[in-house]
């Protein structure tokens, strides 16, 4: 295992060679493939729980274990967050999708020792003009960061392009939840916040591995997390929505291991 000589809060930053990155390309096709599997599940009159097992049957199915099973104590193979829930919503049965609801899933299978870790918001049937673009604009605000992926650049460069994005839209980019380190540890070093200052930060180098998963509310960036200490709403009751990928940093560039099978 590769260290870089930059460290965060004194602990190293792996950097990974290309059997890490083969590795990561299969657990994030295996991430990516759930969620293309569970789209067309996302539909009125469906519960979170339902979709929670069929993410669950899929991602064991490919060979993988869902990473998210007892990781400090939570007990679901996938996080489903509806409307005003920010993130880590717990799949329940009593959770009924609606007609224009916007539902972000979150799944991260292991597979041989390796976490992909992805999420999408999808939209349940017709959504409002607003919903619709806080949608594309959590997409938007993503693939902004991704595309400032280079070795050079900063992970301030990377939060300061996401939260000018999502400021420019007229909506909050969320403080309390980050980005992370990923590879053979679910949530490692370094730490990816969405927001942040230009030329500040870790240097990104080629072999570094982490995730981009920005949460952009319309209203207050402020969140609460609810007694369940798991689901964390926006303090205005207003809505939210979240992409993530996994990406490591290239030679050239950027490299996303969670593409949609479409995309690839
Ligand atoms: N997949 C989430 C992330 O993007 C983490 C979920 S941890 C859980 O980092 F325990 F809430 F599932
Ligand atoms: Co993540
Ligand atoms: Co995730």
């Amino acid at each position: 295992m590769r260290y870089s000589t930059q460290t965060e809060h004194g602990k190293p930053i792996p950097l990974y060679d290309e059997a890490g990155f083969e590795a990561m390309r299969a657990a994030g096709r295996v991430a990516a493939d759930t969620l293309d599997f569970i789209a067309p599940h996302v539909r009125a009159g469906v519960s979170t729980a339902t979709l929670d097992a069929m993410c669950e049957e899929f991602m064991r199915a490919a060979g993988s274990i869902p990473a998210t099973i007892d990781y400090h104590g939570y007990k679901h193979a996938s996080c489903i967050s509806v409307n005003h829930v920010v993130t880590h919503g717990i799949p329940s049965d009593k959770k009924i999708l609606r007609e224009g609801d916007i539902v972000n899933i979150d799944v991260t299978p292991k597979l041989n020792g390796w976490f992909g870790d992805t999420s999408r918001t999808f939209e349940v049937g017709t959504v409002s003009i607003l919903a619709k673009r806080l949608v594309s604009s959590a997409y938007e605000a993503m693939m902004t960061g991704v595309r400032t992926v280079r070795p050079g650049a900063t992970l301030g460069d990377v939060g300061a392009a996401i939260e000018t994005y999502i400021k420019a839209q007229g909506f909050s980019s969320v403080r309390d939840f980050c980005g992370h380190g990923i590879g053979q540890v679910f949530h490692d070093t370094p730490q990816v916040t969405h927001y942040g200052r230009p030329g500040t930060g870790i240097v990104l180098e080629p072999g570094m591995i982490f995730t981009i998963e920005p949460m952009v509310n319309v209203g207050t960036h402020q969140v609460t997390v609810l007694p369940d200490k798991w689901t964390t709403v926006t303090k205005d009751r207003k809505w939210s929505a979240q992409f993530e990928h996994s990406v490591a940093v290239t030679e050239s560039g950027v490299e996303i291991f969670t593409l949609s099978a479409a995309e690839r």
